[in-house]
């Protein structure tokens, strides 16, 4: 196909500024757990070093959800960014990425109640306060339910918080291009943000102000390690996956009061999840986000369940500013030249997800000669 019949005037396509990172185009490639860690470190190695560089086609990649450190831990063979040995493999695969011509963050995670003892030799894991969340982990023996956890005490809020420390100065160490948060769904920091399951007293609980502390407390113990906008947050206001997470007004607005806080937060970006299926008119599927559009004054990056054509809409509609992409970038290494190009997208083998080694994770082949 000539230069001209290439469609690169496409809104997906467009260069666009998040921050201090500058995305040749506007497909996001989103955080995805692999879970092909298979060593006792916890380590990324040329695996995937190799999988993240056939995707450097992305305007950003948004690496994997990584361990904050070793109490973070909720799934199998997903790698840390903790240790020396793990920084190193970071390295690797921002080595390779870069070489490939892209741009990847690290996101730094912690699944705080949603994990199980099985992961701790037996102890029990912590969270806000303890309540049962109701979810599942993904542990050593397959998957086994939530258990009611240990309530985080004071100091281990501060020895986590360090721990976001910690790993974010190996994020740069490791020469990644900057950080996201992960705040979404059942995850720690949504723990916080829960009032369901966070029943805390002091300073972390109490109201919709406390209950953001810890987001906000994050955010401080990152802050500095780069310089310039380089940190972004992935939230998810919508999410609904068992009784504890329920989207409802009362959660709503909480999350409109912390987004209107974070806009004035120098982040490179929002990361916003938006509902998983809104059908309808183009003014109905873009309400979502719209809501937002007008509580937050900087970049945001859209997602959950966009294809190209919705893609291309909510940008032209100037309700987000890229849009991040996760299941198709997992057979469809070469998305942006596929958009581009307008060839069709492969399907994933759902069995390989979360399993294996190369196979349905590195062998998904380009489509298109110009990502060959
Ligand atoms: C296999 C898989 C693993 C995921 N792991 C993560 C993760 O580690 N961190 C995260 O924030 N979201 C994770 N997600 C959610 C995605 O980032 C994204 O929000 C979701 O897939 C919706 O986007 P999509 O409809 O384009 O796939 C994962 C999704 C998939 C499919």
């Amino acid at each position: 196909m000539t230069n001209q019949s290439r469609n690169l005037s496409q809104p997906l396509l467009r260069p666009v500024r998040l921050g201090a990172l500058e995305l040749p185009n506007r497909v996001v490639m989103a955080p995805m757990t692999r879970a092909r860690a298979h060593n006792a470190d916890l380590a990324p190695t040329e695996l995937q070093a190799t999988y993240y560089a056939q995707r450097a086609g992305a305007g950003l990649i948004i690496s994997e959800g990584t361990w904050v450190n070793d109490e973070a831990i909720g799934f199998i063979n997903v790698p840390g960014i903790y240790s020396d040995a793990q920084t190193a493999g970071w390295t690797v695969v921002t080595e390779a990425v870069h070489a490939a011509g892209g741009r990847i963050v690290s996101q730094l995670g912690h699944v705080g109640s949603v994990s199980h003892p099985d992961h701790f030799g037996g102890r029990l894991p912590a969270g806000p306060s303890a309540v049962n969340p109701g979810e599942k982990s993904f542990a050593p023996s397959g998957m086994k339910d939530t258990v009611t956890p240990r309530a985080f005490t004071a100091a281990e809020i501060g020895d986590t918080l360090a721990g976001y420390r910690t790993a974010a100065v190996n994020a740069r160490r490791a020469g990644f291009d900057g950080l996201e948060i992960h705040a979404q769904g059942p995850q720690l920091i949504g723990q916080f943000l829960n009032p369901r399951l966070n029943k805390r007293t002091d300073a972390y609980g109490g109201s919709p102000e406390r209950r953001a502390q810890f987001l906000l407390d994050v955010l401080d113990a990152v802050n500095g390690v780069w310089d310039s906008p380089r940190v972004g947050v992935k939230i998810s206001p919508y999410w609904t996956s068992g009784a504890a997470f329920t989207a409802d007004e009362e959660t709503l607005t909480d999350y409109d009061q912390l987004i209107k806080k974070l806009g004035g937060g120098g982040l490179a970006y929002l990361h916003l999840m938006g509902p998983t299926a809104v059908a309808g008119t183009a003014e109905e599927r873009l309400a979502p986000f719209a809501r937002y559009r007008a509580l937050y004054d900087g970049p945001i990056v859209a997602n959950v369940g966009f294809t190209q054509d919705t893609g291309n809409e909510i940008i032209e509609n100037g309700v987000a500013d890229a849009v991040s992409f996760g299941a198709p970038f997992i057979a469809n290494p070469d998305l942006v030249e596929r958009f581009a190009e307008g060839h069709p997208l492969a399907e994933a083998d759902r069995a390989t997800i979360y399993a294996g080694h190369t196979e349905g994770y590195t062998d998904y082949p380009a489509a298109t000669p110009a990502a060959k």
